[in-house]
Parts: structure tokens; C-alpha cells; sequence
């Protein structure tokens, strides 16, 4: 029998500083009113300039694996999905990766717009009860602040930054992740779109002057498809559950705006109590949303073992997601020795040393006069 995919830990990351309506009335020529009535968002968190969607991913990920009590040496495979990299290459997972020293596990992004984390959800339940990883890391991190144009008031009034982390694991026992959809028509790719900066339209002058490395988007258009694909996700997801609508306990949908969730959740005839917000405090914080949302309500206990929590999310591609999660974390957790747990937390908190010392290894090695004589 194949196993089941059970969220074992979970982990958020905000950064310190809060960004407000009143701070952006100050910036562009916009209202606080303007922007609650329209989007219902008050505030949204924007990264240090020491931080990168790397080391928020990372942040969220400790939090994550100190929940499952999980090792980050034990972890399978790490998926970041982001449409805020910090590189086109290499992978941010990768970066997570040696961060957390967890060597064994293979590295890769996901980019697919505000769904990403969905897709990355996907993807590990697939790996797990395939039978191929026992333990994966998902993260949805976003950077935002660096890509939004802060003289168009379109669009830098919706985004924020933060991150997000689950910790997957195989079990025997039935639940967890119980079913995904994921979908996508990329004759919608225009409309949601960070023009330059790939091979299309690679870096210039021209391109910095245009503000073609910042976010373009038709927010109607947007707007149109978010309201109708997020409850027909909803319903595709319950349906290859095979369990009815009214089975929900709660719906915890990508953060964009709250008259997409309002208009969805009307159309799905839930209460008002069934859908999580909290786009009010954080904006839309693209991938990272939606592991942000299930952090809150997990640890705000809004949910409880056999709770059974729908996932969705919509974004650029366009692209589309949901998961069916039966909750509870009902894993046993072997006793360790004091020295154990010790090891454990150090190896958290000094995760990034191995990588750090293989780099002045082979920094030293390339600098030996020796080596040098050969080339
Ligand atoms: N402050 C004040 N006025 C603004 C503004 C702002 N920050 N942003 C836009 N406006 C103006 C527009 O210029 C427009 O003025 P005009 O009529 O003179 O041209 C007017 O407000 C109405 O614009 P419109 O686009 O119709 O507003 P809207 O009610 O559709 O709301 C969005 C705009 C962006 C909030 C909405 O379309 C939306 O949320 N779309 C989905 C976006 C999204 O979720 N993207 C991420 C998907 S993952």
C-alpha cells in the first residue's frame, strides 16, 4: 500500500518592518480608503536589506523542521516555489539547502506565479506516496518589494513579503494530503507578467528605464479569472477527494484580494468562518501566502486533528491549484537522549557551517602556489 503524505511541521517568517496604507498615501497618489474598499488590505511586511527570499525561505523552513522535530539531514528533497528568486541560477532551494546543511536532499524551484506552493504541495505528495522521498521541505518565499514598481500605484499597493514552510513526511496512517488539482493557461501569460530580465528581454539600460523588471498586470483581467477558476478549484479538488462541499471545515485561499475570496466564497454557499483572511496584515504575498495563512491557523488552533482544509491558489501563468488536507499530526515522535536534542538544535543553528567550510576549503586548495604553477 502506498503511503500517505502527512504535514508534520510548519513554520512562517515575516519581515520586521510593516509598510501601511497611510505610508503609501505618502508615495503614490492613492487613499488608505482606496485601498481597504478595493483590495482589504491595511498593511503588508517589507524585507531588510540583509534579506533575500533565501533567507526568509530559511527562516520559515527552522520553524518548520523544529516543529516536526525533524533534522534537516533527514529531508528527502527541499521546493521553494518563488517568482522572486534571488538568482535566475542557481535554484533558491539550493541556497536553502546549504543553509540548513541538509546534504541529503535534492534542491529545485517551482515558478508557477501565486500557485507555486500548491504545485510544490503536489509535487511531494507525489513523491512521497510514490515511495521515492520520506520526508520533503516545501517553502513558499517571496520577495515582492523588489519587484514592484513603487511609482505605479496599480500594483505596488497589492504585494508584500514573507515566507512560509511545511515539512512533509510518509506515514501509514490514512489522511494528510488527500487529493491536488493543478491547471494553467498560459494564453493568459500577458497578464500578469515581469516583462524583462530573461532571455526574452534580457537587462539594459533601455529596460531599467522602463520599469520592465517590476510587475505589469491587468487587474481586471485578473480579477475576472481569480473569481471564477478559485471556487471551481474548490469543487474539482472535493470531487476527486470524493467528499461533498459540505465535508470543509475550512478553505484557506491564496491572499490577493478580499472580494475574490468574498465573490468565491459566496459562490460556494460556505460561512463566512469556513475561509481564512489575513491578506489585511500581509497584502498579497504571492506563493508565500498560502503557507503563511496555514501557519496562522494552525497555530491560532482554528483547526484540529481530522479537520479537513482546502488550499487554493491563482496567479500569473495564469495558473491554478488546490489541495484536499485531512489535518492532524499524529506521528509518533521517538523520546531522544538530552545529547540528541542537542545535536539537533545546533545542527538548526549552525546548519550552514558544513557548506560554509567545503567553500574555504576549496577557496585554499585554488589558492595553493602549487595549483596556481599548473594553470
Ligand atoms: N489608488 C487609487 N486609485 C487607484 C489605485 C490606487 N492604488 N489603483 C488603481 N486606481 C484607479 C485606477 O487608475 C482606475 O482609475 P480610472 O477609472 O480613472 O482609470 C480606478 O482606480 C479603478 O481601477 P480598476 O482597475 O477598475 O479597480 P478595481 O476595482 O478593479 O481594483 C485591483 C483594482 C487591482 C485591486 C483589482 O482589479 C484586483 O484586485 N485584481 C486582481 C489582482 C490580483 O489579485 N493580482 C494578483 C493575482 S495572484
Amino acid at each position: 500500500m502506498s503511503p500517505y503524505a502527512h504535514i508534520a511541521g510548519w513554520g512562517m517568517y515575516a519581515p520586521a518592518r510593516v509598510l501601511s496604507n497611510q505610508d503609501l498615501e505618502h508615495m503614490v497618489d492613492t487613499t488608505d480608503e482606496w485601498i481597504r474598499s478595493r483590495t482589504g488590505i491595511v498593511e503588508r511586511r517589507i524585507a531588510g536589506e540583509k534579506e533575500s527570499t533565501a533567507t526568509m525561505a530559511v527562516e520559515a523552513a527552522r520553524r518548520a523542521l523544529a516543529r516536526a522535530h525533524l533534522s534537516p539531514r533527514q529531508l528527502d528533497a527541499i521546493i521553494v516555489a518563488t517568482i522572486s528568486p534571488d538568482h535566475l541560477t542557481p535554484a533558491t532551494a539550493c541556497l536553502v539547502q546549504a543553509a540548513l546543511g541538509a546534504d541529503k536532499a535534492a534542491a529545485f524551484d517551482v515558478s508557477a506565479g501565486c500557485s507555486g506552493f500548491i504545485y510544490a504541495l503536489s509535487l511531494a505528495q507525489m513523491g512521497i506516496t510514490a515511495g521515492e522521498w520520506h520526508s520533503v521541505l516545501i517553502i513558499g518565499a517571496e520577495t515582492l518589494s523588489r519587484f514592484v514598481n513603487w511609482e505605479d500605484r496599480n500594483t505596488c499597493v497589492l504585494f508584500g513579503d514573507g515566507a512560509g514552510a511545511l515539512v512533509l513526511t510518509a506515514s501509514d496512517q490514512p489522511g494528510g494530503v488527500l487529493a491536488c488539482v493543478l491547471g494553467a493557461d498560459g494564453s493568459g501569460a500577458d497578464l500578469l507578467v515581469i516583462p524583462a530580465g530573461g532571455s526574452r528581454m534580457p537587462a539594459s539600460p533601455a529596460t531599467l528605464e522602463q520599469h520592465a523588471h517590476t510587475i505589469h498586470m491587468d487587474g481586471r483581467a485578473v480579477f475576472r479569472f481569480a473569481t471564477h477558476i478559485l471556487p471551481e478549484a474548490v469543487e474539482q479538488v472535493m470531487r476527486k477527494a470524493g467528499l461533498p462541499l459540505t465535508a470543509i471545515d475550512m478553505v484557506i485561499p491564496h491572499q490577493a484580494n478580499m472580494r475574490i475570496i468574498e465573490a468565491a466564497r459566496k459562490k460556494l454557499r460556505l460561512p463566512e468562518e469556513a475561509f481564512f483572511v489575513n491578506l489585511y496584515r500581509y497584502g498579497n504575498t504571492s506563493a508565500a501566502s498560502i503557507p503563511i495563512a496555514l501557519c496562522e491557523v494552525a497555530d491560532h488552533g482554528l483547526i484540529n486533528d481530522g479537520s479537513l482544509v482546502v488550499l487554493v491558489g491563482f496567479g500569473a501563468g495564469l495558473t491554478w491549484g488546490a489541495a484536499a488536507v485531512r489535518w492532524g499530526v499524529a506521528l509518533p515522535q521517538p523520546a531522544r537522549p538530552w545529547w540528541q536534542r542537542a545535536l539537533y538544535i545546533a545542527r538548526l543553528a549552525f546548519g550552514r557551517l558544513p557548506a560554509f567550510l567545503r567553500r574555504l576549503l576549496y577557496r585554499l586548495w585554488q589558492a595553493l602556489p602549487s595549483r596556481r604553477d599548473e594553470e
